[in-house]
């Protein structure tokens, strides 16, 4: 269903297609945004008049709170959609849902779907603004982005850094999403995971594969771990939460083997005794607070440049598959 107003055709759907300058770009533009945020009254007039619609189909607190959190620190109207108490439960489909939140006047919506493509899918039947807030085990790109803006902000930048991204790699949006990002921005990705949590081939990704989480961690400059994706792991992948943890687990005792400046990081929210120890999240290495406060200005930042700057984030593969608004007449 078209809208009234002028109809953008811009996205931010995957860090696949992107470039170390659009990744850099939205960085530096955080910087800006950052700012703002420590002023007593964080509101800037931005994008006053513009609507952003939040369209969550499966849970989320960081994701969705920060989106609606930059969007309002932006002036813009918020419209939030959770499916539990929508009229999905009446049968209705994604497609009306989408139609339906396009003609109260959205000028962005950012989606959450257990189904991977999901985003991709609406950006082509929407006029709004389609943000990837996480589709399935596909990507999931403002927090691989948050991700390296706080590396970044820790190191002054990723180029050389060894990064170990440690866990349940196979069902991550989350790590495909930042080992484009980091191996962008000029960084080596390790993968450390059990063999069953790896995805059927990592032919191709630019990384290095190890099970050892031990040996590894001498070498890191920074130790990123993964949830346990309880609700996508499929029976006897892993022997048991408390084996993997005491193989993948990040302990006192492991931290210990790590670097005194590596840096720690994980999205949320954590297992505590899975993944790591509520001693590690409270190391002084620990970045983890630091990526939730950073994921407001950085959905800043892409909320701005989506809808407030005419910056077009479509990757070119998938910009031919998109309606184009913006191409020149004959
Ligand atoms: C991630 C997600 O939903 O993919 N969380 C988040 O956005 N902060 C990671 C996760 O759930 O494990």
């Amino acid at each position: 269903m078209a809208s009234a107003r002028p109809v953008p055709s811009r996205h931010l759907l995957g860090i696949d297609g992107m470039s170390r300058d659009d990744l850099e770009e939205i960085l530096d533009l955080t910087d800006t945004f950052a700012e703002v945020g420590r002023r007593t009254i964080p509101k800037v007039p931005a994008l006053r008049g513009r609507t952003v619609a939040s369209l969550f189909f499966e849970n989320s607190t960081r994701t969705r709170l920060s989106f609606e959190t930059a969007a309002r620190r932006l002036s813009a109207d918020t419209m939030t959609f959770t499916s539990g108490s929508s009229s999905l439960s009446k049968g209705e489909s994604l497609r009306d849902t989408v139609e339906v939140i396009g003609s109260y006047g959205a000028d962005a919506i950012v989606v959450r779907h257990a189904m991977a493509g999901t985003a991709h899918r609406l950006a082509g039947w929407t006029d709004a603004a389609v943000i990837n807030a996480g589709d399935g085990c596909h990507e999931h790109p403002t927090q691989a982005l948050l991700d390296c803006y706080t590396l970044r902000e820790a190191r002054g930048d990723l180029d050389g850094m060894r990064i170990g991204i440690v866990g349940d790699i196979r069902h991550s949006r989350v790590a495909r999403s930042n080992v484009l990002a980091f191996t962008l921005l000029g960084a080596e990705v390790l993968l450390i995971a059990p063999p069953t949590l790896l995805p059927p081939s990592t032919e191709g990704w630019p990384v290095t594969v190890t099970h050892d989480l031990d040996a590894s961690l001498p070498d890191l400059d920074a130790c990123y771990l993964l949830r346990l994706q309880r609700e996508r792991i499929s029976e006897g992948l892993i022997p048991s939460i408390r084996e993997y943890a005491a193989d993948f687990g990040l302990d006192a005792r492991r931290a210990s083997r790590l670097p005194d400046d590596a840096l720690i990081l994980h999205p949320g929210p954590t297992n505590l005794g899975v993944e790591l120890t509520s001693e590690v999240a409270a190391d002084h290495r620990s970045l983890i607070l630091d990526q939730v406060a950073n994921g407001v200005s950085l959905r800043m930042a892409v909320l701005f440049l989506l809808l407030g700057s005419g910056r077009d984030l479509v990757p070119d593969g998938v910009r031919d598959e998109l309606p184009d608004e913006e191409a020149p007449g004959p």
